[in-house]
């Protein structure tokens, strides 16, 4: 049986979950910023993205190298600009003030973690809110929370595509979020509110986790440990968006949610791999030009 793309998650009890495939979604939307890149190039606009990471934290390295990777091949440009771990916090701030006067950026990311030393939230807010693509400045959290035009944190704005993507009605529905974050649990229970969702947020202190997920047609997990979502704790039918990357004991990359069994009880469900990464990393893309397209306006 084929679900239809507007329906209501149904479920019987011989039906395995529907798997939304977050690589087949993000080659779409990367489409979509290619063409638009397009459209800007032929305006006389080159989109353009400077990433800054300091320090040689080897999955930084490589974080940022499928960032500059991405954005060439659709069409951006991006600068990777590497300093060493010793780099003053000063000399950081001044760059990223450098990149904000320069007309020709339309997008800055300060890869994280920073070392020790730095004060990363004052990094971050020395970004110009306008190039913040990552979304992590104040002034766009303050935007999400209140419905402005702003720059959405990647990781959560891919996980309301993947619902999108599947027609997925939020209003009225009971949506639990699991983890706290600043970059993606309270960001995204701010999206679902936005969809008319109504929205609990769990964390570590929570009371009782499981009687909640057992309530919430969608649950987003989002905590950074394997099998914190268990099949026993899932309503039949609902929608698991797994946010968690974490390596299994033979060193296998795995999510929150233990897959094969909340796939049984689930009516949708993302993989990890394959599922909300390759979106986050879509979604910097579309950050990027919206940003080159605003300041085009
Ligand atoms: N480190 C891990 N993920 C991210 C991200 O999405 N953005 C930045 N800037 N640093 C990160």
């Amino acid at each position: 049986m084929v679900r239809g793309q507007a329906a209501h998650p149904t479920k019987t009890d011989s039906m395995t979950a529907q798997r939304i495939d977050g690589n087949a979604l993000a080659k779409t939307i990367r489409e979509e910023v290619a063409g638009r890149t397009q459209a800007l190039k032929a305006r006389g606009v080159q989109p353009r993205l400077a990433i800054i990471l300091v320090g040689d934290d080897p999955a930084s390295q490589v974080y940022t190298k499928h960032k500059v990777n991405d954005s060439t091949q659709t069409g951006l440009e991006a600068t990777l600009e590497t300093f060493p771990a010793t780099l003053a916090e000063a000399d950081l701030l001044a760059r990223i003030r450098e990149l904000n006067d320069d007309r020709s950026v339309h997008g800055i990311l300060v890869q994280l973690p920073l070392p020790r030393h730095m004060d990363s939230h004052k990094v971050i807010e020395a970004i110009a809110p306008a190039k913040d693509v990552d979304g992590f400045h104040v002034a766009s959290a303050g935007a999400l929370m209140v419905g402005q035009p702003g720059f959405w944190p990647c990781t959560p704005y891919g996980a309301m595509k993947m619902l999108d993507s599947i027609g997925y009605d939020l209003r009225g529905k009971h949506a639990v979020v699991i983890g706290r974050s600043n970059i993606v649990g309270k960001p995204m229970a701010l999206m679902l509110l936005a969809r008319d969702a109504t929205v609990t947020i769990c964390h570590s202190r929570t009371r009782d986790l499981k009687a909640l997920t057992l309530q919430a047609d969608v649950v987003v997990a989002a905590v950074g440990k394997r099998d914190v979502l268990t099949a026993d704790m899932v309503k039949p039918g609902a929608v698991v968006i797994d946010v968690g990357m974490n390596r299994n004991d033979e060193g296998k990359l795995c999510g929150d949610v233990a897959y094969d069994s909340v796939r049984e009880v689930a009516g949708w469900i993302t993989p990890v791999p394959g599922g909300v990464g390759p979106m986050t990393r879509a979604m910097l893309l579309v950050n990027t030009i919206e940003a080159a397209e605003r300041t085009a306006a």
